[in-house]
Formats: C-alpha cells, structure tokens, sequence
C-alpha cells in the first residue's frame, strides 16, 4: 500500500505521522510547495520510528507529483486554514483552485487513487474533487463528520464526567459553524440515551460547544486544529486500507440520500476497500431533517461559487 499526503502543514504532516505510526501503508510520501519541509519532516518522523516501532517508509517531495505515482489513497491538506475569526467558507476562493489543482496533478500519477479531503471549506472541495476529475463518488470522502464527532464525543464525555469511549454520538451536516448537526437525540452512553441523563440545555450546550469547537481552538491556538484532525484522518484511511467497514460520517456525494443530491454532506457511511461504500440513512425527526435541508442549502450557496 502506498500512501500521498499533499500539505504538510501541521495538519498534513499529523495525518502523515498517524497513518504511519498505525503502519497502515509500506510507503508515505508528503508532498509540499514549500523547499525542504517535507524532506525534513519526513526525516524527523523516520527517526521517531527508531522508538515508535513503524516500518512505514516515509519520504518527502517538494512538488515532485512522480514521487507519489501509483498512490491507493491521497489525503488532501492543501491550502490556507482559517485564522481567528474567519469562517471556513471564507476560504472557498484561494483553496478551490489549489485544490483543483493538486487533485488533478495527483491523478495523472495515482488514476485509481481514493481521496480523503481536508481542505476547506471541505464540503465544498470534496464536491469539487469530485466534479472537477469527474470521478467515481465511492472515491472522495470528505473528512469533516469524523473531526466534529469527535469533538461531540469530547463535551459529552466533559458534561457527563463519563470516558468518550463509552459514548456513541456522531455529527452529520456541514463541516461548519452553522451547518453541522450533532445528533443530540440519537447519542448514547453504551446503551443509555444521553438525553434521559442530560437536561436539554446541557444538551444544548454540547451541541452548540461542538458546532464551534474548531473556532473555539483556532481562537485560542491562533491557527486551526491539527491534532484531532489528524487522528480522524487517520481513522477514516485505516477503515479504508484494512476494509474494517466501519460506518463514521464523512462528507460524500448524496444522489437523493437524505432528500438532497449533487452535493457532498456529511452522513454516516461505511468505509472500505473501495471508498466508502455505503451510506446509512438515518431516520431523522422533523427538526433534524429541516436541520439537514438548512445545511445544504447553505453549503450549495458556497459550491455556487466553484469553477470546474
Ligand atoms: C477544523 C478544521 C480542520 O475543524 O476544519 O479544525
């Protein structure tokens, strides 16, 4: 198996280094524009390999697109992140044509390769990815649900004092401020509903945490997220390399699913050996299916602005 991740900010470069401390590739290699940072970085993580125990050959190219021919799986981290205060959508103008551009410079190398879109406004460029190559829709998954269930998971487990391990809670939507779901209603604690344990507005209060945890940390970080990112990436390729199937919302492209079509939105799918292969449809209550209507309205509006 042989593993791209192009951006090796500090996003890339965490997706780079869990997918290699997992082994879950013979070869990684980091692409970026910037001379020598993924050649240092990929040297760095080698000899943390020394201690860590990883067999994972990782190497490092400054633009050099041969250097990850023959690639199963590319993660996308290319492009500006959000500052303090900015949205995510801000960014859909400068991040498009990058990431149109390194999308089809990868498949020249890697025609079968599967994407893992990081970049953002993420729903809008795993739409992109899509559209602009014209490929398969099993092929691009957009990492934003897994990101935003995990930081549901985490409020939830700080509200009810309990292990995030124990809870099953996931975030369909948008990967926004105002466009992701946290399913509050259909969260469990094992077996146990978390809303016959938490009053609704401490319920609320997870939910609204969750839909602002990535803003809440770039504020205090001064740049955006990388650590829990990385791990969500790195979970999705795991899924994915070892066919586990296991069913974790990410962004993927609906042809009626959920009442909507010709867009990515994050719902729970099963990730394979050929992408996701899969999507659950969830049996959502009225507030939640408006909920879901609201968010795509609101992630077509940014895909208005896409050029293919
Ligand atoms: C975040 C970025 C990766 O939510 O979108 O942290």
């Amino acid at each position: 198996m042989k593993v791209t991740v192009v951006g090796a900010g500090a996003v890339g470069a965490t997706c780079a280094d869990n997918i290699a401390r997992k082994e879950l590739c013979d070869e990684l290699v980091m692409l970026d524009i910037k001379e020598g940072v993924t050649e240092g970085k990929a040297i760095d993580m080698m000899q943390s390999s020394v201690w860590l125990g990883s067999d994972t050959r990782i190497t490092g190219s400054t633009n050099d697109y041969t250097k990850t021919a023959g690639s199963d799986l590319v993660v996308v981290t290319s492009g500006i992140p959000r500052k303090p205060g900015m949205s995510r959508e801000e960014l859909v103008g400068i991040n498009s044509n990058i990431v149109k551009d390194v999308t089809k410079k990868i498949l020249e190398q890697s025609p079968d390769a599967i994407f893992i879109i990081i970049s953002n406004p993420m729903d809008s460029m795993a739409y992109l990815t899509l559209k602009a190559n014209g490929l398969p829709k099993h092929r691009v998954i957009g990492m934003g649900g897994a990101l935003d269930s995990s930081r549901f998971r985490y409020y939830l487990s700080q509200a009810l004092h309990c292990s995030s391990h124990d809870l099953n809670a996931d975030v369909i939507g948008g990967h926004g401020d105002t466009t992701m779901i946290p399913l509050t209603r259909l969260a469990t604690y094992n077996s146990i509903p978390v809303s016959e344990i938490l009053e609704p507005a401490a319920l609320d209060k997870v939910a609204a945490d969750t839909r602002v945890g990535g803003a809440t940390l770039t504020k205090l970080i001064g740049t955006s997220a990388w650590y829990a990112p990385g791990a969500a990436c790195a979970m999705i390729a795991e899924s994915v390399l070892r066919d586990e199937k296991k069913m974790i919302p990410c962004s993927v492209y609906l042809e009626g699913e959920y009442g909507q079509k010709d867009i990515c939105l994050g719902v729970p799918v099963v990730l394979g050996r050929k992408g996701w292969e899969s999507i659950y449809q969830l049996k959502l209550d009225d507030a939640e299916k408006d909920a879901f209507a609201k968010s795509a309205e609101k992630v077509r509006s940014v895909n208005a602005s896409l050029k293919f």
